[in-house]
């Protein structure tokens, strides 16, 4: 019991990181963590993704520059109010220094179809499932990220020259949290606001039902013509 809890509370633990130490990330952790993403269910088993592995300051600069460009735009123009409200939690700007401070940039591309042309089957659902994942196991061994998606993502192929099939799904910056982050402060749902027992809901729909009929019945009853 107590290890099932601890579990859950180290899974709870996880938290996006936007700012990362100057420490680099061992090879042997990171390729561990790509195989359990590549291990993902996927539609027919196609395994329908890419993950691009930046390491080269010079890539990453470039990176940085053009994902700038497009949050600049997101901030101030692009975005209808109500999103910026709701990302308003977070505080937020165009300015992403993150993707240079990080060690590693993982860009995660979904391919739309095969490289020769093959046919792939739940994309989104299965490169999403995917990159679950990668996060879970990175936060197995310490390491962070955070699910980067500046809109729109086209320049990615154009940097890292991907060929058409593929689209940029995610870009995660990878490395350890720096000391002074601080995630910044969540409200969640409940778990009962996501999760419901179907035969609990089949029993209070029955349970109307019966309440429903008996007021019927009780009405009739009353009747005085
Ligand atoms: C599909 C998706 C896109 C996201 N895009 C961004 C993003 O562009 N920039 C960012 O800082 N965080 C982004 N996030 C991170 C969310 O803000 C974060 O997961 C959420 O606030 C919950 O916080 P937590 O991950 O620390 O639990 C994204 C998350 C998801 C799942």
């Amino acid at each position: 019991m107590d290890e099932l809890s601890d579990f859950i509370t180290d899974m709870k633990s996880r938290r996006s990181c936007r700012r990362f130490a100057q420490r680099s990330v061992p090879d042997e952790l990171l390729h561990a963590c790509l195989e359990i993403a590549c291990s993902a269910p996927s539609g027919a088993n196609k395994q329908p993704w890419t993950y691009v592995i930046v390491r080269d300051s010079k890539t990453k600069a470039e990176i940085r520059r053009a994902a700038e460009v497009e949050e600049y735009e997101f901030y101030n123009g692009r975005a209808p109010q109500r999103w910026l409200d709701d990302l308003a939690f977070l505080n937020l700007n165009h300015q992403k220094a993150f993707l240079e401070e990080a060690p590693i940039l993982l860009v995660l591309f979904a391919q739309k179809r095969g490289a020769k042309g093959g046919q792939h089957y739940y994309v989104q659902e299965s490169v999403g499932l995917s990159a679950g994942f990668l996060i879970s196991a990175l936060h197995q061994v310490g390491l962070a990220t955070v699910t980067h998606t500046p809109s729109p993502m086209k320049f990615l192929s154009k940097i890292l020259k991907r060929p058409d099939n593929e689209k940029p799904f995610l870009l995660l910056p990878i490395g350890y949290p720096h000391a002074d982050y601080r995630a910044p402060t969540k409200s969640s749902k409940t778990l009962d606001e996501m999760c419901i027992e179907h035969e609990a809901l089949e029993f209070a729909a029955a349970s109307e039902t019966v309440a429903a009929k008996t007021s019927n019945v009780s009405r009739v009853l009353n009747r005085h013509d």
